[in-house]
């Protein structure tokens, strides 16, 4: 996985038809999804539960393009090397998820995964500022964690502006994560964003049997960015 600031967008399989996971997945492919974005949900760090390891293994073998585990599950520790031996590329974990996340991210980079560090919507960013040379990727969240269709937070704006600042010339992606459509995705490209996390916005109107708007839909979001002055 080499390094760039380029526009990625990631759709996340959240808002795929869960019975169908290798199929949507080639398709997205195939209609210009640069990542594949994996939601991995415990039902207790979120009110939410989706699915670990074992399928995770499964899909990787569709998956050509980068695999981006964002686990949004706590403990994080016990399971890296499950997620690492899964073929996770990104393995993201949140930061509120335990007291000691540096010793989460030295796990993640020791598994041979690249580390993420996801924030939620209301984490300052300063609690950052003495990770940035352990991480490959910070995810700034724009919905709380849970659900896919939610609502984008403005606030994070401001944010990621900030996050921008503070990386510099390291090599770290900014991902966006909750509420991207050709409406916000701009706003965090202009912020700094490179990575663009989108569920419902890239799925909707679309299905295996009829992918074509899988493929408008992540031309709409890349097309809203390149508009930008
Ligand atoms: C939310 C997940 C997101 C979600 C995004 O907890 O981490 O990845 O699927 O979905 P949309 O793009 O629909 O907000
Ligand atoms: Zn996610």
């Amino acid at each position: 996985m080499s390094f760039d600031r380029n526009l990625k967008i990631a759709p996340s399989i959240l808002s795929a038809d869960f019975a169908n996971f290798g199929a949507e997945i080639e398709a997205v492919e195939a209609q210009g999804a640069d990542w594949i974005h994996v939601d991995v949900m415990d039902g207790h760090f979120v009110p939410n539960l989706t699915f670990g390891p074992p399928l995770v293994k499964a899909i990787r073998k569709h998956i050509k393009t980068v695999m981006d585990v964002h686990l949004m599950i706590a403990p994080v520790d016990p399971y890296i090397d499950a997620f690492a031996d899964a073929g996770a590329d990104v393995l993201t974990a949140h930061l509120e998820a335990g007291p000691h996340i540096h010793r989460t991210l030295q796990a993640i980079r020791g598994a041979g995964c690249k580390a993420g560090l996801a924030l939620n919507p209301g984490t300052p960013i300063d609690a950052v500022d003495h990770l940035l040379d352990m991480v490959d990727l910070i995810c700034v969240m724009t919905v709380n964690p849970g659900f896919g269709g939610q609502k984008f937070i403005h606030s994070q704006i401001a944010k990621v502006e900030k996050l921008r600042a503070m990386i510099g010339d390291r090599p770290i992606h900014i991902e966006i994560d909750g509420g991207i459509t050709p409406e916000t995705a701009p706003l965090m490209r202009a912020a700094g964003a490179d990575v663009l996390v989108a569920g419902s916005a890239v799925f909707k109107g679309g299905s295996v049997a009829d992918p074509a708007p899988y493929g408008a839909n992540i031309r709409a979001i890349r097309t809203s960015c390149d508009t930008l002055v």
